[in-house]
């Protein structure tokens, strides 16, 4: 059971939080709340009360609320600060620290994480004032969730909606989870494409041509950067692999599919490409291949699309694009020489014909060169989990600072 202060700022999506209110109580939390005068304007204090099964506060001036419960102490007694929906009007005023009412005292005055979920007009939310305001508001350790793309209360189309209720609770479990566990969330409002897995090339209704990879490196890649609040989108070969929390999963099975697929997620802030695609394919696929045919076949073979290739080229080649080379030999010459050819900015290598542990395609370890334009840098040999988790900061890294 962890304690949420929630506070409800003034928009038609206030109801929204009524919703968020039942989900947190479901998942054992206790919710407090403080309504806006905005926010009162959109739904009672009655109502909140009433879900939350907790007094509501309103008020900066009310003595009575004061003399019992000081506005201190209401920050001091939460495990986790959340705002939703977050006003325009309310984020300014978070990021000028003005404290003219309850909300923002409280906010001025906690020293606990907190989560703004913002809903607004489109334009508002695309006005200059508001990218410098949410960006500033990250750069001071605020968690700012991207707002929903769609159809608005105004009657416009575009992003500024609330997000929905659950995935605003799914953002609070995360930022709520043990600190051990805990996860920088410094890749929100950035989108990742992530390949996985090999491909199946099919030489007939019932036969392919594949490879060994199990896809567990590009999985664990796409988990690690959705746990630091990345929107990833894996495209993922014909692997049974579950699909890590908070990942859309997009399912190829051809080198054909997985480039149409990437070309269709795009566009994107990172790209990072793990999977064995399929060099080649059969250039006919037709009816099922006789056995008893007079001669063994022939395959002919054409060439697939290389997808890191064309993405470097694209003109919507994503701010960091970073490639795989799985080498047998010279491993570290190859990647460097990969990197410049591909036009890439990382080439993340290892050696596929190595001892177990090493980086043999399917095992449970990886060793890795990272050949970035500083230089290459050799790590040990580490669990996939560990080499994914190190990646992401690096990647995570790149995109610190406030946004552009
Ligand atoms: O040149 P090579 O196939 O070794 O390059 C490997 C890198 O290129 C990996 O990142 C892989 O995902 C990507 N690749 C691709 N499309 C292909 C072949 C490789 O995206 N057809």
């Amino acid at each position: 059971m962890k304690r949420i202060l929630l506070i409800v700022g003034g928009g038609i999506a206030a109801y929204k939080a009524c919703e968020l209110i039942r989900l947190l109580r479901r998942a054992g939390h206790a919710v407090r709340c403080v309504l806006t005068d905005g926010g009162a304007r959109f739904v009672t204090p009655m109502t909140l009360a009433a879900l939350s099964e907790d007094q509501v506060f309103t008020s900066l001036w009310d003595l009575k609320d004061e003399a019992e419960m000081g506005h201190i102490q209401l920050s001091r007694e939460a495990d986790l600060v959340v705002v939703a929906p977050a006003t325009a009007d309310l984020m300014a005023r978070m990021v000028a620290g003005l404290a003219g009412d309850l909300a923002t005292t409280l906010l001025l005055a906690t020293d606990k994480p907190v989560l703004a979920a913002p809903a607004m007009n489109v334009r508002m939310w695309r006005h200059p004032a508001t990218v410098r305001n949410v960006a500033r508001l990250r750069a001071d350790g605020v968690t700012v969730l991207e707002p929903d793309d769609g159809a608005m209360a105004c009657g416009e189309f575009g992003p500024g909606r609330l997000p929905e209720p659950a995935a605003i609770a799914a953002a609070i479990e995360r930022m709520l989870a043990p600190a051990a566990a805990f996860v920088a969330q410094d890749l929100v409002g950035r989108h990742a494409i992530v390949t996985a897995g090999p491909t199946h090339e099919p030489i007939d209704p019932v036969r392919y041509l594949a490879n060994r990879s199990s896809g567990k490196q590009g999985f664990a890649i796409a988990a690690e950067l959705a746990k630091r609040g990345a929107r990833v989108t894996l495209v993922a070969g014909p692997v049974t692999l579950p699909t890590p929390g908070g990942v859309e999963r997009i399912e190829v099975e051809t080198a054909l599919q997985m480039a149409a697929a990437v070309d269709a997620a795009l566009p994107a802030d990172i790209a990072v490409l793990v999977a064995a695609v399929a060099d080649w394919r059969v250039e006919t696929v037709g009816q099922k291949i006789k056995k008893d045919a007079a001669s063994a076949p022939e395959l002919r073979l054409i060439e697939n699309p290389d997808i890191l290739a064309r993405l470097a080229a694209d003109p919507r080649r994503p701010s960091l694009l970073i490639g795989f080379a799985a080498e047998t030999e010279q491993v570290m010459e190859h990647a460097v020489a990969k990197r410049s050819r591909k036009a890439v900015d990382w080439i993340v290598a290892n050696d596929v014909s190595g001892p177990p542990g090493s980086g043999v395609m399917g095992g449970e370890c990886n060793a890795v060169h990272l050949v970035t334009s500083a230089g290459v840098e050799t790590w040990a040999s580490l669990p996939k989990a560990e080499v994914a988790n190190r990646l992401a900061a690096r990647i995570a890294a790149v995109f610190a600072g406030p946004r552009p």
